[in-house]
């Protein structure tokens, strides 16, 4: 077979890496990839949302699978315009894509299928909060800041519970993302995971695109995974099909974990990021099959396995990164060899004149190992950091902790 993926970042290294290992894929391509994804890809100059140029070109190179990694080509309906012209695309049409695109349309689906939900707010003084709150009737779920996580998480039906919960303690509290495959009908969920979101250790500083992810998740048990199949994945999938925007590609649930089960904070119409990285080095079963599947609206005889073992990734982000990252810094000690079960993937790099890898975006790269469990991942992968560096480069020191 010949695969394009299309995209520049970690998820899509990974990607690149796991189809490159299928036995099914005789050329792999990707557009516009760096120069992680060189190593196991041809590289395509042409930008992630060029949807003309992309059909165009995949039509003439006789492209047997198109798989898009991120949301703003599937929102632009990259996916429609490649399937008008024939070929399989991994990733939801436009329409489906607004689970993600659209809060209001992903709003309405959550309610007419009936699926548990909460919106997110992050607060460090009462008044806000509970005027959000308000504005919501009250019907939010009040989760406790590391230093109060013992006193765990409040679902609220009314302003007064809302109120007497934000008294008691200030937001933020279990998270987990759930991810599947769907084929517009079927959903093969894969291992949980759960990032972390915030640029400095202990959850502190801005939010980022996530500074590191983890997998498995021991607050995603199998009752909870099979919740959330239930009572939020498939009644998704049901709701868009009915809509007559049947969802095929990566559907992603960010979920807040309660006592009362999973509440949807959001879906995703495509694979995490960095969530993927640990994700597929974890999967033991070939990835192109369940690709195929999905695209094809059949999923059935398709497994999708995980091996036992755990996995850290550690993103290593570039000097001044969010507000403003500095580019064009060297990098040095990409060059391996690794040890078994590492594997570094480039997101924001780029190959400089004189041929160096330099930095060229905000998240730099993501290093992941697995691991016998997720404290031994987690030394692995930062043993692997220890031997990178370049100017400015920052990372937490706490990722897989929080487990
Ligand atoms: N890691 C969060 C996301 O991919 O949206």
């Amino acid at each position: 077979m010949r695969v394009l993926v299309v995209g520049a970042g970690g998820r899509e290294h990974a990607l690149a890496w796991k189809i490159s290992r299928s036995p099914l894929v005789r050329e792999l391509y990707a557009a516009p990839g760096n120069p992680g994804i060189a190593q196991v890809a041809e590289l395509v100059p042409l930008g992630a949302e060029d949807v003309d140029g992309l059909a165009r070109w995949a039509r003439e190179k006789q492209i047997d699978l198109v798989v898009v990694g991120p949301e703003a080509p599937l929102v632009k309906g990259l996916a429609d315009r490649i399937a008008r012209e024939g070929i399989p695309v991994f990733g939801p049409s436009a329409g489906a894509a607004e689970v993600e695109g659209s809060k209001a349309f992903a709003k309405d689906v959550m309610r007419a299928a009936g699926i548990p939900t909460a919106e997110a707010g992050t607060f460090d003084a009462v008044d806000p909060a509970l005027a959000w709150a308000r504005a919501r009737g009250g019907r939010v779920v009040v989760k406790a800041d590391g230093l109060a996580a013992g006193k765990g998480v409040v679902v609220c039906g009314d302003v007064a519970e809302a109120e007497a919960a934000l008294r008691a303690m200030l937001v933020e509290g279990p998270e987990a993302s759930c991810i599947a495959f769907v084929d517009g009908e079927r959903v093969r969920l894969l291992a949980a995971a759960q990032d972390h979101k915030r640029i400095f250790d202990g959850d502190r500083g801005p939010n980022t695109g996530g500074m590191g992810a983890f997998s498995p998740t021991p607050t995603v048990t199998p009752e909870v995974s099979a919740m959330v199949e239930r009572d939020v994945l498939l009644p998704a999938v049901r709701e868009l099909a009915r809509r007559g925007r049947p969802f095929r590609g990566a559907l992603y649930a960010g979920l807040m974990l309660t006592p009362a089960g999973p509440r949807v904070l959001e879906f995703n119409a495509r694979l995490g990021d960095p969530e993927t990285q640990p994700l597929l080095l974890r999967m033991e079963s070939d990835v192109v099959p369940a690709l195929l599947g999905a695209v094809r609206g059949d999923l059935s005889g398709v497994d999708v396995t995980f091996d036992r073992r755990a996995a850290v990734g550690v993103v290593l982000a570039a000097d001044g990164y969010p507000a403003k990252p500095r580019t064009g810094d060297p990098i040095d000690g990409l060059d391996g060899p690794w040890p078994e079960g590492v594997q570094v993937f480039h997101a924001g790099t780029a190959r400089a004149q004189d041929g160096r890898v330099v930095t060229s975006g905000g998240r730099v790269l993501t290093v992941c190992a697995l691991g016998d469990a997720l404290d031994d991942a987690a030394r692995r992968a930062y043993d692997a950091v220890a031997r990178i560096r370049f100017r400015g480069m920052q990372y937490r020191k706490d990722i897989g902790k929080r487990a």
